[in-house]
């Protein structure tokens, strides 16, 4: 009987793509360059068939609670690691960023549908929470054992269609990120509910939206950092982005996305899920009922102070993160020791990488910096290889940066 597609090994079923007609014995030759281990590649997604390599880059100057860190930052963006570094070392001038999570525990949902009276529901979750408890319990003992579990439940409502009830649970995960434990958790106690309640349950899973993983990062930006002669000029010009990241969502989707540039980078470097931090990011800077920009810049008498506030449900241990090699040295790297402090370690690598940006943007603009590493990007497309990447680059910086001008100097070079 012959396989099916999902059945074959990975480099059968690039064989089998070349037979089909489907990809060219060039793409299959570039597809078979790999380095992870076959068994962890293939075991971790299904129809795997090759690997997609960015560069994993190390930002420096990082101090967070007046703890040194080496940043490992998987990106395909140049400019991040650089800006990263860059901000952080502002940062450093007056001893770093502080970095607080009162809570790191994440929620769950079971939504119940066709509901006719949302109070029976409710009176009912409340006068039986040791029932609940005790069967969370029994669908995930281990949690409890390492002294978390679940912690609260609790049930919302919906004025504008009462016909749905979410019972909410909030789960003390420890430095797992948590989701199969709660999604396992509740589907436990969903079967608790079935034999309580005839309506149905529409589906039982944790919410990426991280409320109760909230890490909020501050920190006081001599202005003389932001710049020798005019640093409190520019420090109000931050100030005014930041406000006009309230008032734009245009913008705040912009300024938001600097920050996520660093925080998912080293999402990415750890083996975390960087979807599930950019969900939660994105619904947490819509709390309002606006997009807004996540980070606040104020200036005071002392210099530029800044704030962030992310929702950061990180693990060090689950998942992707035991699973890849390199995620494994990232956390060596990081020398983190629970997923709080590695959540820490993130806001303040968002709120580095923002002051960057920012201060680029509201002084040289962002192209005068940005432009010199796309430089090199560029001199690599057209490809340029060894020195020749910089003298390419260098030339790219003096006059017009585009393609053309890439293959000429190139041409000239050699
Ligand atoms: C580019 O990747 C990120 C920025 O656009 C962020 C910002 O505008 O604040 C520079």
């Amino acid at each position: 009987m012959t396989k099916k597609f999902y059945q074959l090994l990975p480099s059968e079923r690039l064989a089998q793509l070349v037979a089909d007609g489907k990809i060219t014995s060039a793409m299959q030759q570039e597809l078979e360059k790999t380095m992870l281990d076959e068994e962890i590649a293939n075991h971790l997604i299904e129809n795997q068939i090759s690997e997609f390599p960015v560069p994993l880059g190390v930002a420096l100057n990082l101090i967070v609670n007046r703890k040194e860190y080496l940043v490992p930052l998987a990106t395909e963006e140049p400019s991040v690691v650089a800006a990263c570094s860059n901000g952080s070392k502002m940062a450093a001038a007056s001893g770093g960023f502080t970095s607080e999570m009162a809570t790191k525990d994440l929620r769950g949902q079971i939504v119940l549908m066709s509901v006719k009276n949302p109070e029976v529901i409710q009176i009912k979750i409340e006068q039986n929470q040791a029932e609940i408890f005790e069967q969370a319990k029994n669908s995930y003992p281990s949690i409890v054992k390492r002294g978390g579990g679940l912690k609260k439940v609790s049930v919302r409502t919906f004025p504008e269609d009462p016909s749905f009830v979410s019972v909410d649970f909030i789960m003390d995960t420890k430095d797992a990120m948590g989701a199969n434990m709660m999604n396992t958790m509740l589907e436990g106690v969903a079967n608790l509910f079935r034999t309580w309640f005839d309506e149905e349950i529409l589906f039982s899973i944790l919410s990426n939206y991280a409320t109760e993983a909230i890490v909020t990062t501050r920190c006081l930006i001599p202005f003389e950092q932001l710049d020798r002669h005019k640093g409190r000029e520019v420090a109000q010009k931050i100030a005014a982005a930041s406000t006009y990241a309230q008032l734009d969502p245009y913008r705040a989707a912009t300024h938001n996305k600097g920050i996520m540039n660093g925080v998912e980078a080293l999402v990415l470097a750890t083996g975390n899920d960087t979807r599930a931090f950019s969900a939660a990011a994105h619904a947490y800077a819509a709390r309002s009922g606006r997009y807004r920009g996540l980070s606040c810049w104020t200036v005071s008498e002392e210099g530029l102070q800044g704030e962030l506030s992310l929702p950061l449900a990180l693990g060090t241990v689950g998942g992707a993160t035991k699973v890849l090699p390199k995620a494994q040295v990232a956390f060596k790297m990081l020398n983190v020791t629970s997923a709080k402090e590695l959540a820490e370690v993130a806001s303040a690598v968002g709120l580095a990488q923002n002051l960057a940006a920012l201060r680029a943007l509201v002084s040289e603009g962002i192209q005068k910096g940005h432009m010199s590493l796309q430089a090199r990007s560029l001199a690599i497309s057209v490809g340029a290889t060894g020195d020749e990447v910089q003298k390419v680059a260098d030339r790219l910086n003096q006059g017009l940066m585009n393609e053309a001008n890439a293959r000429q100097y190139l041409a000239e070079l050699r």
